[in-house]
């Protein structure tokens, strides 16, 4: 049964996203979830640990039409929570990849959230209360060399977000932005990455780990928080280090073992 605090989450298929619903369905929150592909089990999921109502909607968030099936699925319901989640990446070198597949990570980590962001973020506003969580990624601090568009991306989004949070200061509106590092998810495997040091290690964050520091972090209302230790030290590095030393490092990590 609805009971009345809403949390909208993008990208709740798998993963980071599904682990944030769930923090939201513990707190019994009502849930409109979006994401690519059927998400039957991840609904049951979150209706078995509190979630009042759950609303999936399945849809394609690259594309303009994709927002508007989740602007309305949430129709005029006011929006407590709206953390804009959906993401992907895109492994190898920019030069070998399908451009469209490229445009599609565009389109799905930037243009997506904008349009997410100021469709809820201005109800938000007239309302003079919600929160926003945009999930960006330590991989916004460097140049990311074979995978280079979703570095790229993730460095408008940790920019984006501190920014429209400076905007909204004096209203009751908050932005977190969670900045995750390597992450045990499809990511890799979706990105094309398994043939990779960083798709291989076996050392990944766990996301629910990752979704509970966001969580509490948007519920505080701060600015931003890097998920773990080693990764709070690789952001600390990647704003005294020169970006073509980055760009080197983050060679080491993504390239493709084959392309050696
Ligand atoms: N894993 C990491 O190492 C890592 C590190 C830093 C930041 N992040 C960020 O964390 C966020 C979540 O990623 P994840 O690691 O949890 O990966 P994931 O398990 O692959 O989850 C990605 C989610 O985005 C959804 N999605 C993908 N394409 C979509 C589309 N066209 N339309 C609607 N939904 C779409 C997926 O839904 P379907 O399953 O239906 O396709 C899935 O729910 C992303 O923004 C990612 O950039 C991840």
């Amino acid at each position: 049964m609805p009971n009345g605090k809403l949390a909208v989450v993008t990208g709740a298929s798998t993963g980071i996203g599904l682990e944030l619903a769930k923090c939201c369905a513990a707190d019994g929150y009502d849930l409109i979830i979006a994401a690519n592909e059927e998400m039957a089990a991840a609904a049951a999921e979150l209706t078995r640990l509190g979630a009042g109502g759950v609303v999936p909607v399945v849809t394609d968030l690259t594309t303009a039409e994709g927002n508007d099936a989740l602007f309305n699925a949430v129709a005029d319901r006011p929006v407590d929570i709206l953390i804009a989640n959906a993401g992907r990446g895109l492994g190898n070198n920019f030069l070998d990849e399908d451009l469209d597949k490229a445009l599609d990570v565009v389109d799905l980590n930037i243009n997506a959230t904008l349009c997410q962001v100021h469709a809820i973020g201005r109800r938000m506003r007239e309302a003079d209360a919600g929160r926003i969580m945009i999930t960006g990624s330590i991989a916004g601090f460097m140049p990311g060399s074979f995978q280079a568009v979703y570095n790229g991306t993730k460095a408008f989004l940790d920019s984006f977000s501190y920014a429209i949070r400076n905007e909204l200061k004096d209203t009751g509106v908050t932005v977190t932005c969670l900045m995750p590092g390597p992450t045990d998810t499809e990511f890799f495997n979706r990105a094309g990455m398994t043939d990779t040091p960083v798709g291989e290690d076996d050392s990944k964050a766990d996301p629910a780990k990752v979704a509970r520091d966001g969580y509490d972090a948007m519920m505080r209302g701060e600015p931003g928080v890097v998920s773990g230790f080693m990764n709070k030290l690789e952001a600390l590095f990647a704003g005294i280090i020169p970006d073509t030393v980055l760009a080197q490092m983050h060679r080491r990590m993504a390239e493709p073992q084959s392309a050696r």
